[in-house]
This record gives structure tokens, sequence and C-alpha cells, in this order.
């Protein structure tokens, strides 16, 4: 089975490598050239660990090549896969479908042979539809069908969540369409993965669902957080108590300093839209954007009392930029709304992060950037943890003391265990979970978990 892979963005060519994997032909279609060119030479242009040697591995075996020609890579297809990028349209929160229709047009004027189209890219519900009438009316001639397969990739772990999914979601019209999928995804049976197929719409819905419920999820537990730290409760605890129960389930309760990324928040606006459009009220997720976008300045107030009322003249050390660890994506992360608040404020923030500094450097300006943790807290007058990657676990708090001018910890992953920190001698802050001063003897928290352990 041969497909094309229109866009050598995050999905496309995470799928097209993978589905190269899977054992089938896949030809990946980039305009831009200069992409094209670093991928072949094996500069991958996002960081997902095991990308390279996945793409290496199969254009090796021959199976996986790469074009800017849509013409070379569509003819012969079985399948073609639309994987453009949709952002968040500038002033109203609709996806931006400019570039799927571009591709559309593309597609349209380049195909010889009835082929599947498929959206792999989020589109609002109707696109499909809407894709099948523009195929319709470009190219009365042939007959071209529209799937849609949503994707549910996560940055850092992608390559994993395609080769072993919760479930594979295809929306399809025909029965050739159906046939066409299955058989992409046929290794996954091996697994047992449940394939769902269903109506186009249903797909694209349940694309929006999925990530709006997530971002609930991690709204609720975060708003929670903020109780517990009234009421002398710890977020932690809650949250596993809450989640032991099987119909809740533990992963996405790690109270943060509100969701980030290139999913979460375009796909909430995108679906308050399509409600809109049709006349119907999504209150919930309405007010998850809203608290969610509240809740990054919040984390500024946090850091200014924790640090006395006022960062003026003070040194921030800033752990971790990106929207959370394993990726160097930037965007929409807490920290482009925490850092700038914090140098308004008069702060003169250093920072350091692991993957992400290149692009941070394009968007914070006036931002130090260090080569390490231990570097930038140097002098500091506060550490302020907003990524929780591993390395920033291990540090060696005693040799962190001696370097910062105050000791101040303000942890906005609750990565550090309270007691601990607090008998180093550090003023500790974290979300949601009781103050510990020096001296007393509180039960031990149960041990943090990782970002793997949560998300496993
Ligand atoms: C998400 C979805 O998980 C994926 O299925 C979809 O296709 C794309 O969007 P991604 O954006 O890569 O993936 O990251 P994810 O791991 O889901 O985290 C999103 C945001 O939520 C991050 O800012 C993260 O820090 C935050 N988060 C996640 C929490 O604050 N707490 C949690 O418990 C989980």
């Amino acid at each position: 089975m041969r497909i094309a892979m229109i866009g050598t963005g995050y999905v496309g060519l995470v799928s097209g490598a993978c589905f190269a994997e899977f054992g089938l032909e896949v030809v990946c279609v980039d305009k831009d050239e200069e992409k094209i060119r670093r991928i072949e030479s094996g500069d991958m242009p996002i960081y997902e660990p095991g990308l390279d040697q996945l793409v290496a591995r199969n254009r090796a075996a021959g199976r996986l090549t790469f074009t800017t020609s849509t013409a070379e890579a569509v003819n012969g297809a079985d399948a073609v896969f639309i994987a453009v990028g949709t952002p968040t349209r500038r002033g109203d929160g609709h996806a931006d479908l400019r570039y799927v229709y571009a591709a559309a047009a593309d597609i349209a004027a380049n195909l010889r042979a009835p082929t599947l189209v498929v959206t792999k890219s989020t589109v609002p519900v109707g696109t499909g539809r809407s894709l099948l009438r523009f195929f319709r009316q470009q190219r009365p001639d042939l007959e071209i069908d529209v799937a849609s397969n949503p994707e549910f990739l996560r940055e850092g772990s992608a390559i994993d969540d395609f080769m072993r999914p919760d479930r594979v979601v295809c929306g399809v019209e025909t029965e050739r369409a159906r046939e066409l999928l299955g058989a992409a995804y046929r290794p996954l049976n091996l697994i047992e993965t449940p394939i769902l197929f269903t109506g186009l719409e249903t797909a694209e819905l349940i694309k929006y669902a999925t990530n709006a419920f997530l971002a609930t999820k991690i709204t609720f537990i975060n708003e929670l957080a903020d109780l517990c730290e009234r009421v002398g409760a710890d977020i932690q605890q809650v949250a596993k108590g809450m989640g032991l129960d099987g119909r809740i389930g533990r992963k996405f309760l790690h109270a943060g300093p509100g969701y980030g990324g290139s999913c979460f928040p375009k796909d909430t606006l995108a679906l308050l839209r399509t409600a809109e459009q049709h006349d119907t009220q999504l209150r919930i997720v309405d007010t998850v954007v809203q608290v969610n976008e509240a809740r990054k300045r919040r984390m500024v107030r946090k850091i200014v009392d924790a640090c006395g009322g006022s960062v003026a003249g003070r040194t921030i050390a800033v752990l971790g930029l990106t929207f959370k660890p394993n990726t160097d994506d930037m965007r929409e992360s807490p920290s482009l709304v925490i850092v700038p608040a914090l140098q308004h404020e008069g702060a003169r923030v250093r920072a350091y992060d692991p993957k992400g500094m290149r692009e941070a450097a394009k968007l914070l300006p006036g931002v130090e950037f260090g080569s390490g943790p231990y570097e930038i807290l140097e002098g500091a007058d506060a550490m302020v943890l907003i990524t929780e990657w591993n390395e920033f676990r291990g540090l060696d708090l005693r040799r962190v003391r001696q370097l910062m001018r105050e000791p101040r910890i303000v942890d906005l992953r609750n990565v550090f265990d309270p007691l601990r920190v607090v008998r180093e001698g550090f003023a500790y802050t974290s979300i949601g979970r009781p103050a510990v001063a020096p001296g007393i003897e509180t039960v031990l928290p149960a041990p943090e978990t990782t970002a793997e352990e949560r998300d496993a």
C-alpha cells in the first residue's frame, strides 16, 4: 500500500515515519524545500525522541521518501493524508483552514486516478463533508473519497502513541475508505487496538471532545489545588484518591500552572466556535478556557507573593520554559505569560531549558539564558520551576542553596518533596500542598510521580 503525507510538520512527519515502520510505502511532501533538505540530511525540524532513527531506518529501507512535488507524491497513492497545520485564526478563535484547502487544491490539481483523501489535521466538524463537495466541484471527472482520521499524539511520546494507541478513529463514508484505512492500520490488530469506524462528523468531533475533556480534567484539578491551599489539603493525595476510582482514572490529574501546547488551547477555542455556529452552548469548555488563561496570571501572583510581595530588582531563575518536558515546543507555554509579567514587575529573569531555549529566545526578549540550572541559579533570589524536565528532579539542593542569594523555590509542577526542600533550608511554595515549616514533622508525602509515570 502506498500513501502520500501532505505536510511534514509534527503530525505529518511522525505519522509518515510510523506508517513506513508499519511497512507501508510513504511519500512525504512539503512545499518548504529547505525543510525537506534538512530532513533528508537527518536533521529533524522538531525535537521528538526517537524520530531521527525512525526516519533514517525507514529511508534506508526505501519505504520513506520526501519530495516537494505534490504530483509526484499523490500519483499512484492509495490514500493521501492531509497533515498540515490548522492554527487558531487571529482574532476569532476559529481553526484556520487555509492550509487544508491549499493542500486540497493541490491534490485536486494533481490527481490522475480516484483516491481516498484523509484529514489527519484537526479540522472542525463539517470540514470533511465540505472537502467532499470541494473535490466534486474541482474534479467531477474523478471519484475522490474523503475520510477523517484524527491523531492523538502527545509531543514527546508521539511515536509510541502512534505505534501503541488507545484507539484509532476513522470517519468514513464508503466501504472502500473503510478497507483502505483498515489496511493501513492492520499491524495494530496484533496488539488488539480498537479501530473505531464512524461517520465523518463523528470522527471530527471525537478529536475535539477528547482534547476538551482532557483540558477540563487538568483545569478541574488546578482549581481544586487552589482550594487545597486554603484548607490545608494536599492536591497530590486528592488526585491520587480520586484517580484510583476506575471511573475517573489517574492520568491528567497533575496540578500545575495551566495547560499549554499546540493542541489544547487551540482546539478548545475552535470547539467553542463550532458550538456557537450551531447555536449550542458548551459552558463547561468556555469556563475551562477562561480559568486556564487566568491561571497563568495567577501563577505570577504566587511567585511575587513567595518573594515577599515584590520582585522588583530581584533575580529570578526560571527552570523550564517549554509547555511540557521532552519537547522544544514553546506554543502557548505558561512561561510566555509568567516570564514577561515578572519582567514587567521589575525582575531580572534568567532561564534555562534543556531543549526550548532556541525557540524561547525569539519569544522572550530580555531574558538571560544559561547553559545549565546551576549557572542561572548563582546569585538568584528565587528559583521558579515551570516545566518538569527530569533533569531538574535530581538537582543537588545543597549546591543550589549555596549558589542562591536567597534560598527560595517556587515549584509550579510539584516536583520536589516539600519536607526535604524545607529541611535543606529553602522557603518553598508549590501547587496545592500544605506549607511545611522547618522543624515541623509531617507525614511524608507519597513519592512524586514522574511525567512518564503520570501518563503511563
Ligand atoms: C495533547 C493531547 O494529549 C494529544 O492527544 C493531542 O493529539 C494533542 O494535544 P500535547 O499537547 O503534546 O498532547 O501534550 P499533553 O501531554 O497532553 O499536555 C498538554 C498540556 O497539559 C501541557 O501543558 C501539560 O503540562 C499539561 N498537563 C497535562 C497538566 O498540566 N497536567 C496533567 O496532568 C497533564
